[in-house]
């Protein structure tokens, strides 16, 4: 039924259990003897975070932060906004961040400012990476898949809080979001 609103799909579900289970082994061995915590970036990182920590075959914790940039449309507006902090002290902590998507690299690079002024190790983890779209100067440490510079949903991307659920990631048709 949502299939239907989908121009194509870029990247399967079984991609991305194969390329989880490549980053989850090779985390698995460049964190061996530490506990790092792992930082999902709500809301779009749950998707891709529940199959990576799976993957995972060291202890872990897991904690939640909320930022926005985006503000219902498919155009970011330029500036980060906390909504939810994490619980976790992390003053000395190697931090994983699990991030949906790096688009102008805005959130990535203001959460990984923020973290390591409050102490921490931070390692970046993106599922896609559209490079076209950087804006400021930041890398993932770890990357599921390089995309072109297309508005993507699924797989906990949204248009409008919708489509997260949908188990790949495509591109929307263009009279979805023309009305
Ligand atoms: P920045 O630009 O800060 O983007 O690197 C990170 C956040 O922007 C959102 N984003 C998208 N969301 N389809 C989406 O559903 C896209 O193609 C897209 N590009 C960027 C996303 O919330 C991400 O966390
Ligand atoms: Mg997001």
């Amino acid at each position: 039924m949502l299939e239907k609103d989908i121009e194509k799909v870029l990247i399967t579900e079984e991609e991305i259990t194969i390329r989880s289970k490549e980053i989850g082994a090779q985390l698995t061995k460049d964190f061996e003897g530490k506990t790092p915590l792992i930082l999902g970036i709500l809301r779009g990182s749950i998707p891709f975070l529940a199959e990576l920590v799976k993957r995972i075959d060291i202890h872990v914790e897991m904690d939640f932060m909320a930022v926005s940039s985006y503000h219902g449309g498919t155009k970011t507006s330029g500036e980060v906004k906390m909504i939810m902090d994490l619980d976790t002290p992390v003053n000395g902590r190697d931090i994983i961040i699990v991030e949906d998507i790096i688009d102008t690299g805005l959130t990535l690079k203001y959460l990984k400012e923020l973290l390591e002024h409050r102490g921490a190790k931070v390692t970046i983890v993106t599922m896609l990476d559209k490079k076209e779209g950087r804006k400021v100067e930041i890398e993932a440490d770890y990357t599921g898949f390089p995309i072109p510079n297309e508005f993507v949903v699924g797989f906990g991307l949204d248009y409008d809080e919708k489509y997260r659920n949908l188990p790949y990631v495509g591109v929307l048709k263009q009279e979805v979001y023309m009305g």
